[in-house]
């Protein structure tokens, strides 16, 4: 298990990016539960954000690809409209104690 941040480092309905041996990835929280996915648009395999850490779109509700405006689920990675409707992010396990937030790589 890798350790992405502390648990109060990502709060309710944000995101927030991270690099851990050269691969991107992200993790957002959502109704208290923390999701995370590999940082790659199953569309053209480039990383999603706009900003650093920003990956939702202005609602917060949905997981947003910068480039071409792909929207993903959060819960599940699904992409729910866009160039890639009907793929998936690449969902990484991960797990919250109060030590911090972890991902199994
Ligand atoms: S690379 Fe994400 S929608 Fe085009």
């Amino acid at each position: 298990m890798i350790r992405l941040c502390a648990v109060d480092e990502l709060a309710e309905g944000q995101s927030r990016g991270f690099e851990i041996d050269n691969e991107k990835l992200f993790a957002v929280r959502k109704d208290g539960q923390v999701y995370a996915y590999r940082n790659r648009c199953p569309h053209r395999g480039i990383a999603l954000e706009w900003l650093p850490d920003q990956f939702l779109d202005h609602s917060a509700s949905l997981i947003q690809c910068a480039t071409h405006g792909a929207l993903f689920l959060i819960d599940s990675g699904e992409c729910v409209a866009g160039p890639c409707a009907g793929k998936t992010l690449d969902a990484l396990p991960c797990a919250e104690t109060p030590d911090g937030i972890w991902i199994t790589p």
